[in-house]
């Protein structure tokens, strides 16, 4: 599939909202062992050069850059963050230089594959210990990609800007195409990791815009910037907002499917495990046959693991696997 769904169902957009397709759709669907009414959607694979949710957003956020002739990319993330891996691999890849304002993070295996993910694609990294301190790096390095003709464009951290929520909302639309197709039946819950919102945005108002009776519930494992409900609804508002001003019919307001984000399985921190997402990793793995990162997704299936021991056979759960640790780096 290359025409992204998004542009077969607003047409009026193509020109306005380019998409650049990094990798394979639709990312494969599947019940899961053992666990009844369980299901998981894999985008650990999605990309050729690397996997998982933040490939999804740059489709988007990559092409406009390169349509708005951009030949630098500042953007910044964690020091192990999966969006920074990602950016300085396509961008580099698409011939832009890139540059990296790494905030501190509690350092481990995983981390430092990451950071040295980063820095063998040649990127400049600047690594900063405050969000403050980000927000001057950040700013240094676009002045001065500006004065020596770096042409520099902004990505925010996590790649989470409305157009970059695109992804997730097109993400969901390629979710109903399944449920349409009976590949599953429509999840009553879509249990996501929710890091700077923008996937638990798109897919809030890509489910919203399908018509799916489903409910986002955005797992918390950030506590380095303000994040909850709020943050995410009003992601997914300016998302629906961009599409509006592009030449879209949407209706307004934007039809939202309900959205929670809860903090319980958040632990002591941003990068920090808790017993439950270490032993949720291998749980996740025997019955999915996926495998969890420590950052998020292990604290996502942490959540999945205690919402559908909870609930036994409470209607089609939905576990979204937004990166394999087996693909990363
Ligand atoms: C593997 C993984 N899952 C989930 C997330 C959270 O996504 P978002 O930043 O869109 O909330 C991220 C990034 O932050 C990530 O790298």
């Amino acid at each position: 599939m290359t025409v992204p769904l998004l542009h077969e169902r607003f047409p009026a957009i193509v020109g306005r909202l380019p998409f650049r397709r990094l990798g394979t759709a639709p990312t494969p669907v599947r019940a899961v062992a053992g666990l009844s009414g369980v299901w998981v959607k894999d985008d650990g694979g999605y990309g050729t050069l690397y996997g998982g949710n933040k490939v999804r957003k740059l489709e988007w956020t990559l092409a406009d850059l390169l349509r708005r002739g951009r030949r630098t990319v500042v953007t910044a993330g964690g020091t192990g963050s999966h969006h920074a891996v990602a950016v300085a691999r396509y961008a580099t890849a698409a011939g832009l230089r890139v540059a990296v304002v790494a905030l501190e993070q509690p350092y481990d295996d995983h981390v430092a594959r990451q950071a040295a993910a980063v820095r063998a694609t040649g990127a400049t990294v600047r690594r900063v210990r405050s969000v403050p301190a980000g927000y001057l790096a950040a700013g240094l390095l676009l002045a001065r990609a500006a004065v020596t003709g770096g042409r520099p464009g902004l990505l925010p951290i996590g790649g989470s800007s409305p157009r970059g929520c695109l992804g997730y909302v097109e993400a969901a639309l390629e979710l109903a195409a399944q449920v349409a197709s009976g590949e599953l039946p429509a999840p009553r819950q879509v249990v996501v990791p929710v890091g700077s919102g923008g996937t638990a945005a798109g897919l809030a108002l890509g489910l919203g815009l399908a018509g799916l009776p489903t409910q986002v519930v955005g797992v918390l494992v950030n506590d380095q910037t303000p994040m909850g409900e709020p943050q995410v609804r009003r992601l997914a508002e300016a998302t629906a907002r961009l599409l509006r001003r592009s030449g879209a019919r949407l209706p307004a307001p934007a039809p939202l499917a309900p959205l929670t984000v809860r903090a319980d399985w958040l632990g002591p921190g941003y990068g920090l495990a808790t017993p439950a997402s270490t032993a949720a990793a291998p749980w996740l793995a025997d019955h999915a046959g996926v495998h969890a990162e420590p950052v998020y997704t292990a604290k996502a299936a942490a959540a999945l693991r205690d919402l559908t021991g909870a609930e036994p056979g409470h209607g089609p759960v939905l576990y979204w696997h937004t990166a394999d640790d087996l693909h990363l780096t």
